[in-house]
């Protein structure tokens, strides 16, 4: 009978049975999946479990605070947390082309794994998010003891040296069984059924050069679209929703003085299967408090505006 306790007891059985007394790596990237089987392994196997989260700079408001929050400090989660935002952004200094900042990312992001992992000792286990449309996806694609991470993160492979066994409890669930287990563990609704997060994160939602001031205005306006999309419900009625910086000036005027500050584009999608997808006709009234909220709040920003572009031929993403 599927029901998602007798899915965890099964799951918890099955990972108690191939680990035995053996240790355990997760990459915690704060998406559902990897929280998903966070939350399980520590309740099949305790401190056996380690987590390491990296914090690449590109994340969202108090993201790491929030995973450090809910998995070490509430769930008792060993989480390690490499704080690697200045790696990162000094080798994406210059990079301008989507797919060469993604290379980057992902790139940046095994190496800074692997220094966290080679610390750790006799780990035997890699433990992994695969849920079963990314089995399907990677069909043919090599298995077993593996060097292999989730392509979520757009990396090639661990290095040669690091042969883990996989661990992946989500391999044969869909993404709303997945969702269903996380709230039987114990995860928050918010948490589990939040928008999807692209690996390289802010990264692709910076237009060409990615700096560190560029990723903390689009944090914070990021932050006050999503929060007020919560507020007026919206939320749930947009599959994505996202702010994205534009490096151009356009002139503000605040009070007498003229501003000449960046662009926010503010990108909202409902879709399916997220291949195509039509942009989302939010309220013009919300629309309006959000922008206003936006400039008023942040200095940086003169002028915001609504990407009303459906997917095909415009990405969701801008990058
Ligand atoms: P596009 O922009 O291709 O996005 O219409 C479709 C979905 O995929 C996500 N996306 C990514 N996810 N790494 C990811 O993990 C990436 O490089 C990446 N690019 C796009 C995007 O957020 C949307 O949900």
């Amino acid at each position: 009978l599927w029901t998602p306790a007798n899915i965890v007891e099964d799951a918890i059985a099955t990972v108690r049975a191939q680990v035995g007394d053996a240790k355990v790596l997760l990459g915690l990237s704060g998406g559902v999946d990897s929280s998903v089987v966070a939350a399980l392994l520590h309740r099949a196997i305790g401190d056996q479990l380690t987590c390491v989260f990296v914090d690449n700079g590109l994340l969202r408001l108090h993201e790491g605070e929030q995973v450090m929050a809910m998995f070490a400090e509430n769930m008792g989660v060993k989480v390690i947390r490499a704080n690697a935002e200045e790696k990162f952004l000094s080798r994406l200094l210059g990079v301008t082309d989507p797919e060469a900042k993604r290379k980057v990312i992902g790139r940046t992001f095994i190496e800074v794994f692997d220094e966290e992992a080679t610390k750790l000792q006799d780990v035997r286990f890699l433990a992994q998010g695969t849920i079963y449309p990314d089995v399907i996806e990677s069909a043919g694609a090599k298995t077993g003891k593996a060097h292999v991470i989730k392509s979520h993160h757009n990396v090639g492979g661990l290095p040669e040296d690091m042969a883990f066994e996989l661990v992946e409890p989500l391999r044969e669930l869909f993404k709303d069984e997945v969702r269903k287990i996380g709230l039987e563990l114990g995860l928050p609704y918010d948490m589990v059924y939040r928008h999807p997060f692209p690996g390289p994160g802010l990264g692709v939602r910076i237009l060409a050069e990615v700096r560190k001031e560029y990723a903390d205005i689009l944090r914070r306006a990021d932050h006050i679209f999503i929060e007020e999309l919560r507020k007026a419900d919206l939320y749930h009625k947009t599959s994505q929703a996202f702010a994205v910086f534009l490096p151009v000036r356009s002139v503000g005027v605040v009070g007498d003085a003229r501003r000449y500050e960046w662009v926010i584009a503010l990108r909202a999608v409902e879709t399916i299967d997220f291949m195509t997808a039509r942009w989302a006709h939010l309220p013009y009234e919300f629309l309006e408090t959000v922008s206003n909220r936006i400039i008023n709040e942040i200095s940086g920003v003169s002028r915001v505006t609504y990407d009303i572009s459906s997917k095909p031929p415009a990405t969701i993403e801008w990058e």
